[in-house]
């Protein structure tokens, strides 16, 4: 059975404790439901794998409620810190050489010198990650390479009776993962994300290394074919074809329109519910042209992978 939580701090509370206890709590990050497990617990952190289906090299973010956590078993340098004092809380990720024989959960980093680690700007996410106290593991909250989830009922029609509990909530505002900075040791784009490469560039003061390879284990979570509706997808679609159902951008006319406005955070923070949506009609999902630059990045690398080949 997979218990739904009210928003309160009764049930917060109450979650924490499940998560405390060993079990799998979904709750709501600013980005994406997030599927949480103590990550000092190491049977705990592979029911995340077999809830998700999720292959076992492809390991998981550490969320902390503040950055005095991490020094437990993560290094920072200064470049790392300049990134933190500038996007946390919020939707990046830091993938940080991990202390040795530390406290964390093998099957947290599968097996990498690594540990990716996040801070989270929901004001849900940050009252659970202080009542559980301690740090918690969290991929999105969907079966492995199917679309992630901005809504509890996402969680609950993907993963409902593997999971414990989900945390009912609004607020996926960002609406796409965080951005994943690797450093290696020049800081490195490994995941486009809800923070904009501009951004990361404007407080660094240097054009960031894009990863390239996405066959190589230092991202291994970026398979080709990811977030991935069961009907195929079609690209920079400008006149869709008879049968197909049409997300739009822009002014335009389309069954879905991500940002009548043509606003990329507005598209950002509807992707994944309009995905959903049009996923439930069963028809062949074509996708207007959307611009590359701030977020559409992001937007545009989750696009491609729902559009690549399955295998
Ligand atoms: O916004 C987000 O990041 C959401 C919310 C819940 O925080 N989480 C999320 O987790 O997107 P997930 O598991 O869906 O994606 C995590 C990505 C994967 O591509 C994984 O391979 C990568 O992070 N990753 C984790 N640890 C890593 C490491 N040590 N080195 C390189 N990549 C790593
Ligand atoms: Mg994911």
């Amino acid at each position: 059975m997979t218990q739904v939580f009210t928003p309160t701090d009764a049930d917060i509370q109450t979650a924490a404790q499940v998560l405390r206890s060993g079990g799998l709590i979904a709750f709501p990050t600013e980005t994406v439901y997030g599927l949480g497990a103590n990550a000092m617990d190491e049977t705990a952190v592979q029911a995340i794998y077999t809830a998700k289906g999720r292959p076992s090299n492809n390991p998981l973010i550490v969320h902390v409620a503040d950055a005095a956590q991490i020094a437990e078993f993560a290094m920072m340098d200064d470049v790392a810190q300049k990134l933190a004092n500038a996007f946390w809380p919020g939707p990046m990720t830091l993938v940080l050489p991990l202390i040795v024989d530390g406290p964390l959960a093998p099957t947290v980093t599968a097996g990498l010198n690594t540990v990716a680690v996040r801070i989270p700007n929901h004001p849900i996410a940050a009252q659970l990650l202080k009542h559980a106290n301690t740090p918690i593991a969290a991929p999105s909250a969907n079966p492995s390479g199917q679309i992630s989830p901005t809504q509890a009922d996402h969680v609950l029609s993907g993963l409902h009776g593997r999971i414990d509990g989900v945390i009912q909530g609004d607020g996926c505002n960002v609406g796409l993962e965080s951005t994943i900075v690797g450093f290696s040791p020049a800081p490195t784009l490994l995941r486009a994300g809800g923070i904009a490469v501009e951004a990361l560039e404007q407080v660094l003061g240097t054009p960031i290394a894009h990863h390239q390879d996405s066959k190589t284990l230092t991202a291994p979570g970026q398979m080709l074919s990811h977030y991935a509706p069961d009907a195929p997808v079609r690209l920079n679609v400008v006149t869709p074809q008879a049968g197909e159902v049409y997300l739009g951008f822009g002014p335009m006319q389309c069954d879905e329109n991500l940002s009548p406005s043509g606003d990329l955070n507005e598209a950002a923070e509807n992707l994944f519910a309009a995905l959903h949506r049009l996923n439930a009609t069963g028809r062949p999902i074509a996708v207007a042209p959307i611009p590359s630059t701030g977020v559409g990045l992001a937007i545009n690398d989750r696009l491609t992978r729902a559009a690549a080949p399955r295998d």
